[in-house]
């Protein structure tokens, strides 16, 4: 029997050395240590031998095994360590640079709106998403009840009311921040630029649920018309071009008297309502002029309600969608303007 175990030994050893992988070695682990394999055999027979040569022949057996083992394990590191020495690997290469991500499309509009008002001194504020009936409406001189309200397709919020400020709403738009304004700097002049986050229920290729406006006021002493067309004309210089202008035209909103739509020259036909190749309509205007939104000048009952006395101060104001004033920049021909608000990173990479 010593001689076996010798044998078996060995051959193992052999075999060991002579494989030529990791799956290789596998298969000898389980023909010499495995349940059925070679060294436990020679075990079993042990209990059959003379009681003198157990513990010798046990020693021997034992012996061989953790031999068997060892060179198992070493092979098995040499045949590793040679396989990662063929993945040939280059440190000179540069590394995979991880994506970066970038403002999204209208947290740029938003940044280059406030940075144009603010050259000329505009403070940049922000008021209440869910705000009170006062200040979105009836702050605004439209009363309940009032039919002018239904131009602002509002949601309610269902709360109870206070019983001064009345119910609670998704603020249709940032004109709610004139009078909160007005009481935060309680003194005139004031000189602010409101962008919010707006709110209508609507949802159509030109609209959605949630929108943005900015919003302009200033309040001083004899601010008239003259100071409302030459800060759009500005704004339409800094932000759509150097050629563009403004031009108002008469119009209603209860918070302001006058008030007026403010309209762009357009920058394709340059306010000539026709291409200047062919003679024919212009494609993207009707009549040389864009649509840009509201102003006017601020209403003597929203001066009152904001503490300030419109004998001795007045104001103009102005408000309009952030989308719709950048899609009017770019030109971008935004088939459906709720891909704005999607997670699709094909369309938003592109700005
Ligand atoms: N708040 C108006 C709207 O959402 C826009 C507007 C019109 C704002 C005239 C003004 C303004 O400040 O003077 O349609």
């Amino acid at each position: 029997m010593e001689e076996r175990i010798q044998n078996i030994k060995n051959e193992a050893m052999a075999q060991i050395l002579g494989a030529e992988s990791v799956a290789e070695l596998e298969e000898l682990r389980i023909k010499y240590l495995g349940r059925k394999g070679a060294i436990n055999e020679l075990v079993k027979e042990i209990p059959n031998l003379l009681p003198e040569k157990k513990g010798f022949m046990g020693r021997l057996v034992n012996e061989a095994r953790s031999i068997i083992e060892n060179t198992l394990s070493d092979k098995k590191v040499e045949l590793e360590s040679k396989k990662a020495k063929t993945t040939w690997f280059d440190p000179t290469i540069p590394g995979i640079k991880p994506p970066i991500g970038h403002l999204h499309i209208l947290t740029q509009a938003k940044e280059e709106i406030a940075g144009i008002f603010e050259k000329i001194g505009f403070v940049r504020v922000r008021y209440p998403e869910v705000e009170w009936d006062w200040f979105a409406f009836e702050s605004l001189n439209m009363p309940k009840q009032h039919p002018a309200r239904d131009e602002w397709e509002t949601f309610f919020v269902d709360s109870a009311t206070n019983p001064k400020y009345g119910q609670m709403v998704l603020t249709p738009h940032t004109s709610s921040g004139q009078v909160r304004e007005m009481e935060r700097s309680k003194k005139p002049p004031i000189r602010m630029v409101n962008i919010a986050k707006c709110y209508r229920r609507q949802s159509d290729v030109s609209h959605t649920p949630m929108f943005h406006q900015f919003e302009g006021l200033v309040v001083d002493a004899g601010i008239n018309i003259v100071n409302l067309k030459g800060t759009l004309d500005y704004f339409a210089r800094q932000f759509f071009g150097a050629q563009r202008k403004t031009r108002l035209r008469p119009y209603h909103f209860q918070f302001t008297e006058p008030s007026f739509e403010v309209d762009i020259s357009c920058g394709i036909c340059n306010g000539a309502a026709h291409s200047t190749s062919s003679g024919q309509g212009c494609k993207l205007c009707k009549a040389g002029w864009l649509e840009l939104g509201g102003a006017g000048m601020v209403h003597p009952t929203v001066l009152k309600n904001g503490g300030i006395d419109p004998k001795k101060y007045s104001g103009f104001a102005f408000g309009w969608g952030v989308e719709r004033t950048y899609m009017m920049k770019s030109g971008l021909q935004i088939g459906d303007i709720r891909t704005l608000y999607s997670a699709d990173l094909r369309f938003l990479k592109q700005f």
